[in-house]
């Protein structure tokens, strides 16, 4: 596969978004069954999720590839739906850091916090499912040529630089790795 393949990279970032999502619901599971997990490690989930989940690989479909593939023939319909599923994404994120921020306060909010948790890793199952049917069927058919694939990787550069640069995102990178490693995150629930 062409590493300046416009399309393949935002499935590359699915599969790194489903590994958050992972964490996510083995993270809600274990709240659920009262295991103690370092709040530290969640509010890390939470910095993922807003940075490379949304601001990071969302920035790069909102601001580059979408607005290249809308005008093709019958994309409007998918890529609308799209954009209402990322401001869900956004709402749960926002009421997750909330319940974790009051947690961080003294409330309990164990509950809440699985419970978003747990939203959070639905929404990402269902959303990229859906994306990568959508991302498929535009490589199966060739809609995006070899030039627009370069300029929209230019583009792609530019979504890094605002979501923190080329550092900030290899960061992420690593505390997508850390929170794997966790002690936490070995077993399964019983
Ligand atoms: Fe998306
Ligand atoms: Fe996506």
């Amino acid at each position: 596969m062409n590493t300046l393949n416009a399309t393949h990279d935002l499935k590359q970032d699915h599969l790194i978004i489903r590994r958050v999502r992972n964490i996510a619901e083995r993270c809600s599971d274990k709240l659920y069954d009262n295991e103690s997990i370092p709040l530290e490690d969640i509010e890390i989930i939470s910095v993922v999720i807003e940075e490379f989940v949304d601001r990071f690989h969302h920035g790069k479909e909102e601001k580059a590839y979408f607005p290249q593939t809308r005008d093709k023939n019958g994309f409007n319909e998918d890529i609308r739906k799209f954009l209402i599923e990322h401001e869900l994404g956004r709402r749960i994120a926002r009421m997750l850091l909330r319940e974790i921020k009051a947690w961080r306060r003294g409330t309990d909010s164990r509950e809440p916090v699985a419970r978003f948790l747990k939203s959070y890793a639905v929404f990402i199952t269902d959303h990229t499912g859906k994306e990568d049917k959508f991302f498929d069927l535009i490589e199966d058919k060739g809609r995006i040529s070899t030039k627009e694939d370069e300029v929209l990787m230019k583009y792609y550069a530019v979504c890094r630089e605002q979501a923190g640069g080329k550092a900030r995102v290899e960061q992420m990178m690593k505390l997508i790795d850390y929170l794997e490693a966790r002690e936490w995150m070995k077993n399964d629930v019983e």
